[in-house]
């Protein structure tokens, strides 16, 4: 008889790791074995990245030169513009991150003197230039230059994003949210990248994918779900009346719950925190407020707890950032988390292929179309 024991793979151990933990008992979410709070606190985007790609923390010299390397990375080839300018305005901005990245496969294949290295770095490079270039084209008609000066992913972004070098506060705001959003273990998203990887195609193939994974509102598409959530709520309080009435009417609340955690998601304390900080900064705490209620409303009705998407969607916003850019700004993250899992399942590759518990007809005999 058929079983949904395995619905959604929820708890089953689809293979090892040695990239992170996620909600193991008496380890939390660490990454190579750092925690993500001691990350969180004292490191910066690209030193974890370095951390996830290259397997140890980098030294003072290697990060610099990994920075370099980075900036060095961030033009588009004129064919990859070309195509994002025909990409329609219309689109959403992850059609977009999918589509580059096939692209650039296509431009720069992986190969003899471009090794899995050397493609996880371009991407973690240029990711935020694609998505930018694309913006500006056709928001306002300009073509800009995706090079800049800035020494750190966060600070690229931002830069790009609203044309002038951005303050510490929002910068190292995203820099944290990076960190935070890298890398999850076998989340869907990276699941699909090593079961791609496992039949030994090229490595955009694992990350194009990958990226379409994310975009749903399970998984990463929740930050913007989020958004679109807690801005609908003037007060708390109208926000704690909408809640209740979604909670009656079984709807799903986006940015809580999650597979692996059951108590709590240890970065949402970390982002939340920014969020109340950047709602200090800029004297406007109704998102944070409307927030704060709905988790506590969450908690009282569902005992449930916020996961990292949830307080992401009002820091992101104070940060300037459109709403729908806030999944593509996970992929910006991520890709060092997907890059990590791609190089890890190659080197000690099986095929993923599982099996399923058949739940169709009995074997019958067929019918000629004219006995139809
Ligand atoms: N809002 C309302 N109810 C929720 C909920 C949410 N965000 N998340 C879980 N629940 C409820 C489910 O309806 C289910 O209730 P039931 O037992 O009465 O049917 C119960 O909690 C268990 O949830 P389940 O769907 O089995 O969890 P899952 O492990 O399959 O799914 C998520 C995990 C993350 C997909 C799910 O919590 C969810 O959809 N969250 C919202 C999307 C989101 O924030 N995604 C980002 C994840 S980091």
């Amino acid at each position: 008889m058929a079983t949904d024991n395995a619905a959604g793979l929820a708890g089953v151990i689809a293979g090892q790791t040695a990239i992170a933990t996620v909600g193991k008992q008496g380890k939390g979410l660490t990454y190579r074995g750092y925690s993500i709070h001691d990350l969180a606190e004292h490191s910066n985007f690209e030193e974890v990245a370095y951390l996830l790609i290259y397997g140890r923390l980098p030294k003072q010299a290697e990060l610099l030169e990994y920075r370099t390397k980075l900036r060095g990375q961030r033009g588009l080839p004129a064919a990859l513009k070309s195509v994002l300018e025909q990409i329609p305005r219309s689109t959403h901005p992850m059609d977009v991150m999918r589509t580059g990245c096939s692209m650039l496969g296509t431009l720069e294949p992986e190969g003899p003197g471009h090794d899995q290295f050397a493609v996880a770095n371009r991407l973690t490079a240029c990711f935020s230039g694609m998505l930018l270039y694309w913006h500006h084209f056709h928001a306002g008609g300009k073509r800009i230059d995706t090079e800049t000066d800035d020494d750190t992913t966060a600070g690229h972004f931002l830069h790009l994003l609203h044309g002038k070098k951005p303050d510490e506060l929002h910068r190292r705001a995203i820099d944290v949210s990076l960190i935070l959003y890298a890398e999850h273990e076998f989340n869907a998203s990276t699941f699909t990248a090593r079961t791609i990887t496992s039949t030994l195609p090229d490595f955009f193939s694992a990350v194009t994918g990958a990226i379409g994974a994310l975009r749903g509102p399970l998984h990463g598409g929740a930050n913007e779900a989020v958004m679109e959530l807690i801005e609908k709520f003037p007060t708390p309080d109208a926000a704690e009346r909408g809640v209740l009435e979604m909670i009656a009417a079984k709807k799903l609340i986006m940015g809580f719950g999650h597979r692996v955690y059951k108590i709590s998601d240890p970065r949402s304390d970390v982002i939340k925190a920014w969020s109340k900080k950047l709602a200090e900064a800029h004297g406007d705490e109704r998102l944070y407020r409307v927030s704060e209620r709905i988790e506590q409303v969450m908690r009282r009705e569902k005992n449930l707890f916020p996961n990292l998407d949830f307080y992401s969607a009002s820091a992101y916003h104070l940060c300037g950032i459109p709403t729908a850019m806030f999944t593509p700004l996970f992929v910006v993250s991520r890709i060092t988390g997907w890059a990590a899992h791609i190089i890890e399942q190659r080197a000690d590759n099986r095929l993923i292929r599982p099996n399923a518990d058949y739940i169709g007809p009995e074997p019958r005999p067929f019918v000629p179309i004219a006995n139809r």
